[in-house]
């Protein structure tokens, strides 16, 4: 009864053959078919502001908190419409996250369209939403004196600001407020509807 069980050919040629079958019907397969998804109605490339705060999303670890994918649930409907795979068709690899500790922001650009208010957050989250657990990315700013001509100050809420001094974007700022900015969900056509 115990035969295949003693057998080192069944024991490692079985599993491996388990694990090779799901790699390719659930990883290799699906892979294929969705790298040849054609872009879904509306939706843009990302302009090269916006592709390299993609980037700074990334690094800052930003989808440890922060999904990108709508599910066709009623509790999703906040975040926008149901997801669907030619929205992603700029957009590889995918950021669709595990960790919804904050907000879906499948569709952030459409529901907080202003730079200030994310400059702000980004500074400060609790300066805007008083109990928020999402930290503080100080180091995408820069302190000054005085701002320069060109400086984009930051209005940070009294209590908040740092005393003395103007808080000014930094170019990863910029470029991260642009990526957020650009997460706008294109209205699905009637024939994609579903
Ligand atoms: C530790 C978890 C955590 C991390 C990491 C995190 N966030 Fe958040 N984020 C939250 C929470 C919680 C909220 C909701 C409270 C609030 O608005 O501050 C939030 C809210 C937001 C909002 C507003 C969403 C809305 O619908 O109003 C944006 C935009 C945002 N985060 C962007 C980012 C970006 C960009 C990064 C990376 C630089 C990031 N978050 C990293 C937890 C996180």
């Amino acid at each position: 009864m115990n035969r295949g069980m003693n057998n080192i050919v069944v024991l490692v040629a079985g599993p491996f053959i388990i694990y090779a079958i799901l790699a390719l019907f659930m990883g290799a397969i699906p892979g294929a078919v969705l790298s040849k998804t054609s872009p879904g109605p509306g939706v843009m490339p990302f302009s090269p502001q916006a592709q390299r705060g993609r980037d700074v999303y990334v690094s800052e670890g930003c989808s440890y908190c922060h999904t990108q994918q709508v599910r066709p649930l009623k509790q999703d409907l906040v975040f926008g419409r149901p997801s669907t795979a030619g929205d992603y068709a700029y957009s590889t690899p995918q950021l669709l996250g595990s960790e919804r500790n904050g907000p879906d922001l499948s569709n952030i650009g459409s529901r907080q369209p202003s730079d200030v208010w994310q400059y702000i957050h980004l500074y400060e989250p609790r300066s805007l939403v008083s109990m928020s657990i999402m930290p503080p990315y100080r180091w995408l700013f820069q302190l000054k004196a005085h701002a320069d001509v060109n400086d984009i100050v930051v209005p940070v809420p009294p209590g908040y600001a740092p005393k003395g001094a103007v808080v000014v974007t930094t170019q990863e700022a910029r470029e991260l407020v642009a990526y957020l900015k650009s997460l706008k969900q294109a209205p699905l056509t009637s024939r994609a509807k579903r």
